[in-house]
């Protein structure tokens, strides 16, 4: 940590000497607690974002040539292999789990990590546990182990671990989970400078998800895989619910076409969809982002069908490969960063906590799907179906919310439990009239589900296995058995 005098001249010679402007009001704790904030600060990475950023107005990236990204369809020919090659892959122990969870949550606005939040609407299981049960599933099938490596950040890292500690970790055994934390990023006003959140406290926010590329190597966990025998990271975000997690399939094309980074792609529903598209951009692969839509009319034609053209969404599901994030991480001086327009709480002069009702400042991000552009060659994009595998759950009800999740899933979890036969109620419209759960420990798709419910009694036992807030009529057994 920096000492007084050496964080005083570093801020004062970044024209940031306003943090230090209640000095004489702090104790030594938050006297502490500044400098620790300070030392961590990378001023003059922070110089060139604001250079950029703020004091000037940047023009948008203009591309000359935009073309769709080639996906692989649902239903290719060569699914079989994939899948094979990917099981293959996994009773090697050649992969491991990267999950982000390091984010700051505030459109869900839950009290505690985002991974926490109950997302079950009968058991309350949590989004962690959900994910727990996931892996408990597939070390079962393939005899492996899947070390699990969690992004946190100083927003929620404490928070984490003592959930993880409580849930006794999930039966997964603590030696093979391990947190890693990101980094955080100052964030600024209108004119450059950084944002006190308090007298003693810098306003932050983690560096994004692209964070975990630094994160990886630094903290260790990168080493920690090679060690395991692990060459292949399966990437997913906290806040999706459905996500397949170490998809065989997905896998198995990763390794087939020996890629660096492979993406999952769904397809929009309509042009405007306020989601990322995958595309080819003058011979580069990236992520355009929804703000960016109008910079690039095509990305909003329609073919004659009706259908997307630039279809690719970007649900923020990938497979990274150790030896490519080592060597993102090598080059990461030239990684991309994003700015955000936010409302960001400070102190004013007079030292008074002001919450802002309009946008004040700006928060600065990184992130994982622009080590696409980085890739030596093509990367594999993935189709997949939303339903079953991409739920976010950013908000409480409207688009990409818990509400949304649970009708989703519902809706998923009902054609399983029709394909034993029965007749779960639905709606007029078709959804389903009751909330369903089924642990992804007891199946994670129909076919497990089909095959491990003959001969249950539902819904049953404690660990709610299979649960529905209704009644479901069950087929007859000679249904079942034909
Ligand atoms: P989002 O960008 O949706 O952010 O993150 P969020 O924190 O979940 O929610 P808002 O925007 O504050 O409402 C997508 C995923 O990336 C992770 C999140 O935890 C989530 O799993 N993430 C995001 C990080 O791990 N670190 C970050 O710095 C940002």
């Amino acid at each position: 940590m920096l000492t007084y005098e050496e964080a005083h001249n570093r801020a004062a010679e970044f024209g940031q000497g306003h943090l230090f402007q209640f000095w004489g009001q702090l104790n030594e704790a938050e006297r502490g607690a500044l400098l620790s904030d300070i030392s961590e600060i990378d001023f003059p990475l922070m110089r060139r974002l604001i250079a950029h950023w703020v004091l000037s107005e940047p023009e948008p990236e203009r591309f000359e040539h935009i073309a769709p990204v080639p996906v692989i369809p649902l239903n290719a020919p060569d699914s079989a292999e994939a899948w094979a090659a990917g099981e293959d892959a996994l009773r090697a122990g050649r992969v491991g789990l990267f999950l982000v969870a390091g984010g700051q949550g505030t459109r869900l606005g839950f009290n505690g990590p985002k991974g926490a939040y109950p997302i079950g609407p009968l058991t309350g299981k949590s989004l962690f546990q959900y994910h727990a049960e996931k892996i408990r599933n597939l070390r079962r099938r393939y005899g492996c182990i899947l070390p699990w490596y969690i992004m946190v950040s100083d927003a929620n890292a404490e928070e984490t671990s003592v959930y993880f500690e409580q849930h006794d970790f999930f039966g997964l055994g603590r030696e093979h989970i391990r947190f890693l934390r990101q980094r955080m990023v100052p964030c600024v006003d209108l004119a450059g400078r950084f944002l006190l959140e308090a007298k003693d406290r810098l306003a932050m926010n983690p560096n994004g998800h692209g964070g975990c590329i630094p994160a990886m190597v630094e903290s260790g966990v990168l080493e920690d895989a090679r060690e395991r025998g692990v060459d292949l990271l399966s990437y997913f975000q906290v806040d999706n619910w459905a996500v397949k997690v170490a998809d065989p399939r997905f896998i198995g094309y990763h390794v087939l076409r020996g890629a660096e980074m492979s993406s999952k792609n769904h397809r929009k529903n309509s042009p405007r969809e306020a989601v990322g598209v995958h595309c080819l951009c003058d011979g580069r692969y990236q992520v355009i982002e929804y703000s960016e839509l109008d910079l690039y009319p095509q990305l909003l034609e329609t073919d004659e069908r009706g259908d997307v053209v630039y279809y690719a969404g970007n649900p923020a599901i990938h497979i990274l490969s150790v030896d490519f994030v080592q060597q993102v991480y090598d080059h990461f001086e030239a990684f991309p960063w994003h700015r955000a327009f936010k409302k960001i709480p400070f102190v004013d002069e007079s030292g008074a906590l002001v919450k802002p009702d309009a946008p004040n400042g700006y928060k600065f991000e990184t992130f994982v799907f622009d080590a696409l552009q980085i890739i030596g060659h093509a990367p594999v994009a993935v189709e997949i179906q939303r339903e079953g595998e991409y739920t976010p759950t950013k908000q409480f009800e409207g688009d990409n919310s818990v509400v949304a999740a649970r009708r989703s899933m519902a809706s998923l979890w009902s054609k399983w439990l029709e394909a034993t036969g029965a007749k779960p109620p639905r709606q007029a419209d078709g959804s389903s009239a009751i909330a369903i759960e089924i642990s992804p420990a007891f199946a994670l798709d129909e076919k497990e589900f089909v095959t491990n419910s003959l001969g249950h009694d539902w819904p049953i036992d404690t660990d709610l296995a299979i649960g529905a807030a209704g009644e479901i009529e069950r087929a007859a057994p000679a249904a079942q058995t034909s």
